[in-house]
């Protein structure tokens, strides 16, 4: 099979590739390199020992989509290319929708002009705002706090609409939990730049000393310890789930959205402690007030996609810790 990697030398995207790839898919990469690097072509080829076909550009150029679309045959397109940090979104809203939907929309115009109908969409278990039950099911009730999981669910509401106007089309709603860790090899993985947003990214940099202590958002939540529980999923795993979403989506029509989770919660504390035992390293911390739009407990019911896509997570807590220091301690060390 051929596929559209959009957003693919990003964290999710990268981890996708290398999945694809070494299950003899044929691989071609757009993405404008405003949250990734192009070095990451080179780790993925080191990795798979083949060199995905990439061009460099936004998802809002009509006449490059188009140039890709008559240059190749694709299967399915695989769809991450978005603007996903949700305290930029809260500053910058019109940023977020204009970039997200009109990304999308324009990749969906040029997916119908060339015939290829079969989308999967890197959707967030965002979409299901504060859960009013857990574990979370795919019919659970759907609102958004904040803009970036905003553009998330409307573009759900807009593939939905496709789909019902062009019977044709077959696409794949991938709800993700917390993604975090990296490929065993050391060669992907995910360390933003600047001061992280997300919770392992952060105690990485503290690991690493380039900050001096994590701080904990809240210890009063109605929770096991008092902190914010998710549900944390290797991306390795995830990048499983992508290709099983397209082997799905390549013999159906219709649309679905499937949790990708593990369906295990763990807290604040307990991921510190287990990334402190995992590597043998101290995380300093401090307890702070609560982040605003925190929810207290999120994790998923992952049965769903393991009925519908014969998906489900394998790796451990302790797997997700030590691959994620791995990374960052094998790109200091180059
Ligand atoms: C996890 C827990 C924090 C940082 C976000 C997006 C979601 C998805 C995943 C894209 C919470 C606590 C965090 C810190 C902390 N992204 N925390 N100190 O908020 O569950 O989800 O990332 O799809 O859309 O909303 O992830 O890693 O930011 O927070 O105590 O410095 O860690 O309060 O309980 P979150 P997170």
């Amino acid at each position: 099979m051929k596929i559209l990697v959009t957003g693919g030398c990003g964290y999710i995207g990268s981890h996708t590739v290398v999945e694809l790839l070494e299950n003899d898919c044929e691989v071609v990469i757009i993405d404008d390199l405003s949250n990734s690097d192009k070095i990451v072509l080179n780790h993925i080829q080191k990795i798979t020992g083949k060199m995905p076909i990439f061009y460099e550009g936004d998802m809002k150029n009509f006449d490059l989509l188009r140039k890709i679309f008559q240059e190749h045959t694709f299967d399915a397109v695989i769809h991450f290319a978005g603007y996903k940090a949700v305290g930029e979104s809260v500053q910058k809203p019109l940023m977020y929708y204009e970039n997200n939907l009109e990304s999308t929309i324009h990749l969906c115009e040029v997916m119908n002009e060339f015939h290829c109908k079969k989308l999967v969409f890197s959707s967030s278990a965002t979409v299901y705002g504060s859960p009013e039950k857990l574990p979370i099911k795919e019919d659970a009730k759907l609102s958004t706090t904040n803009p970036y999981g905003t553009t998330k669910l409307m573009i759900e509401h807009i593939l939905r609409d496709l789909v019902v106007s062009d019977s044709n089309w077959s696409i794949a709603l991938l709800r993700y939990f917390n993604p975090i860790g990296a490929h065993t090899s050391g060669l992907l993985g995910e360390n933003p730049k600047g001061i992280p947003n997300n919770l392992m990214p952060y105690i990485i940099k503290v690991a690493t000393k380039e900050l001096p202590q994590l701080n904990v958002f809240g210890n009063d939540y109605d929770t096991k310890d008092g902190t914010g529980v998710r549900d944390y999923i290797h991306v390795v795993d995830l990048a499983h789930g992508h290709l099983c979403a397209v082997n799905k989506i390549i013999n159906s029509t219709g649309i679905d959205a499937y949790n990708l989770g593990t369906g295990k919660g763990y807290s604040v504390l307990e991921l510190v402690s287990t990334f402190e035992r995992v590597n043998n390293i101290k995380i300093p911390y401090e307890i702070c007030p609560r982040r605003s739009g925190d929810i207290a407990e999120c994790y998923a019911d992952p049965s769903y996609a393991k009925e519908k896509l014969n998906w489900e997570a394998t790796k451990n807590l302790e797997e997700m810790c030590r691959d994620s220091y791995n990374y960052v301690s094998n790109i200091n060390n180059k």
